[in-house]
C-alpha cells in the first residue's frame, strides 16, 4: 500500500530531487548543483510516496504570495517537482500525493506548471493563464526616438542584491504574478548553474531604479547571436520602452526571444510591427482554488448584475455550494444557481484568462447569465506569472 510521508532531512531531499529528475528523464543532481538546490527544500512542504521503504513519487510546494484581480496579494502555494518513478506509474501514486497535499495546504490557492495538459484537471487545477513566446528580429527592430531615462549594466554581485529588491518592488504587476522565496533566489543566482553568462541591466528614471532586464546571449554554429530574455520587470512605460531600446540596439544580436503576456503591446514599439513574431502560445498557470469562499472574496469584480455560481469540488467538498458574485464582492448563499461549474474550471476563469461563455460554448459548463459572469470576472490586463518554479 502506498504511504505518503513528509520528508525531513537532506538525504531524503536529495533522493526526492533525484526521483523527480528521473521522472522527467533528467540525470540526478550533481554535487556541484546540489548546494543551490537544497535551500528550495522547505521543511514541512516536501511529500513523497513510499511503497514499503522505496520512494516512488514526489511533490512539494513553496510558500509565497500571488496577485489576484483587483491587486490584492494572497498566500499562495507554488506546487512543483511532481514525479512518479517510471516503474510505478498509473497505479494511483500521484492521486495519493495530490489528495494529501491539497488537504494539508494552508494557502487558499495553489498553482503549478503542467508537463502535460491531461494530468491536473482531475485534481481541481484549471488552465488559468497562457503566455506568448515571442521572437524578435533584432536586426530590423527600430524603435523611433530616444530613451527617457538611464540604463546601466550592473556587475553580478550588485545584481544578486538588487534583483530581489527590485522584483519585490514592481514584479507583482499583474494577476498571477507571484513573490519569490529565498530558495528560488538561491537557484536563480547560483552562477555554477542558472546564472552563468547572465547580464543584468537596470533602468532609472526621475524616481530612481524603476526597471530591469536579465538576458543571456549565445552564438550558434553559423555565428548568429541569439538573446534569451530571462527576467524582465518594469514599474512604468518609460522603463519598459527604454529597456527595449537598449536590447534592440545591442551590437551583434540577431534574434531576441522572450515570454510575454497575451496582451503585451510590444509590437507597437517598433516602426515595423512584424519584427515581433509569436512563435507559440502555451499554457502557463494551472490554478487550484483550495479555499473557494476566501478566494472569491479576495478579488474584485467588474460591473454587471449579480450571478449565483454553484461550485462542485470532488476532492475538497467544503468548497461545494452556491456563491452570489456581484460588483460588491462574493458571498456564500442558499439560492438557485445560474451557473454550475466544477472547481477546475472556476480556477480557469478566476484570473480572467478564460470566459464563462467560452466554457459554455465548449459544453464544459451549464446554466445561464454567462455574459454577466464574463463581465464580472473580466479584468483590464491578462494574467501572467514571470516566475518559473
Ligand atoms: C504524470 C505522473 C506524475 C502521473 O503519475 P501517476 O502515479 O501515473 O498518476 P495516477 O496513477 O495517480 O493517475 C491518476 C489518473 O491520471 C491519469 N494520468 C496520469 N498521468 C497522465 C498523463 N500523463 N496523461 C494522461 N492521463 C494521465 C491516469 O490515467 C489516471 O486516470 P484514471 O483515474 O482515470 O485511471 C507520472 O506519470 C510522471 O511522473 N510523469 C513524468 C513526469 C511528469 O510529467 N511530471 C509532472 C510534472 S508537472
Amino acid at each position: 500500500m502506498t504511504e505518503i510521508r513528509v520528508l525531513t532531512d537532506e538525504a531524503q531531499y536529495r533522493a526526492h530531487n533525484t526521483l523527480f529528475r528521473r521522472a522527467m528523464h533528467w540525470g540526478p543532481p550533481t554535487d556541484e548543483q546540489w548546494p543551490a538546490t537544497l535551500p528550495s527544500y522547505e521543511p514541512g512542504r516536501v511529500l513523497a510516496a513510499f511503497e514499503g521503504d522505496e520512494m516512488v513519487g514526489t511533490t512539494q510546494s513553496f510558500a509565497c504570495a500571488m496577485v489576484v484581480p483587483g491587486g490584492a496579494v494572497v498566500p499562495h502555494a507554488a506546487v512543483s517537482r511532481v514525479g512518479v518513478r517510471p516503474d510505478y506509474t498509473r497505479r494511483g501514486v500521484l492521486s495519493g500525493l495530490m489528495r494529501e497535499q491539497l488537504s494539508t495546504l494552508s494557502e487558499p490557492v495553489a498553482t503549478l506548471r503542467a508537463s502535460e495538459g491531461r494530468i491536473y484537471g482531475r485534481f481541481g487545477y484549471g488552465l488559468a493563464g497562457r503566455v506568448r513566446f515571442l521572437r524578435i528580429d533584432a536586426r530590423k527592430a527600430v524603435i523611433p526616438g530616444s530613451p527617457a531615462g538611464q540604463v546601466r549594466m550592473v556587475d553580478p554581485d550588485t545584481s544578486d542584491e538588487l534583483l530581489p529588491e527590485l522584483h519585490a518592488r514592481f514584479g507583482l504587476d499583474r494577476p498571477g504574478q507571484i513573490s519569490r522565496w529565498p530558495g528560488w533566489w538561491a537557484r536563480a543566482l547560483d552562477r555554477k548553474t542558472e546564472a552563468e553568462n547572465r547580464v543584468m541591466v537596470v533602468h532609472s528614471g526621475p524616481d530612481g531604479d524603476d526597471g530591469y532586464v536579465c538576458y543571456k546571449v549565445s552564438e550558434d554554429k553559423d555565428f548568429k547571436h541569439h538573446m534569451e530574455v530571462q527576467d524582465f520587470a518594469w514599474a512604468n512605460a518609460d522603463a519598459w520602452r527604454d529597456l527595449w531600446i537598449y536590447l534592440t540596439r545591442l551590437d551583434l544580436v540577431d534574434t531576441i526571444e522572450v515570454d510575454a503576456a497575451l496582451d503585451d503591446p510590444l509590437h507597437w514599439l517598433f516602426e515595423d510591427p512584424r519584427v515581433v513574431y509569436t512563435k507559440d502560445v502555451y499554457d502557463q498557470i494551472w490554478l487550484r482554488l483550495v479555499d473557494v469562499p476566501r478566494m472569491l472574496a479576495a478579488r474584485t469584480y467588474g460591473t454587471a448584475g449579480p450571478v449565483v455560481i454553484e461550485v462542485r469540488d470532488r476532492l475538497l467538498p467544503a468548497n461545494d455550494g452556491c456563491y452570489r458574485v456581484s460588483p460588491d464582492g462574493a458571498e456564500r448563499v442558499e439560492a438557485k444557481p445560474d451557473i454550475t461549474i466544477p472547481v477546475d474550471l472556476l480556477g480557469a476563469v478566476y484570473l480572467g484568462d478564460t470566459k464563462f461563455s467560452d466554457l459554455a460554448a465548449a459544453r464544459r459548463i451549464e446554466g445561464s447569465r454567462f455574459a454577466e459572469a464574463d463581465a464580472l470576472f473580466a479584468g483590464p490586463v491578462a494574467p501572467l506569472c514571470s516566475t518559473f518554479f
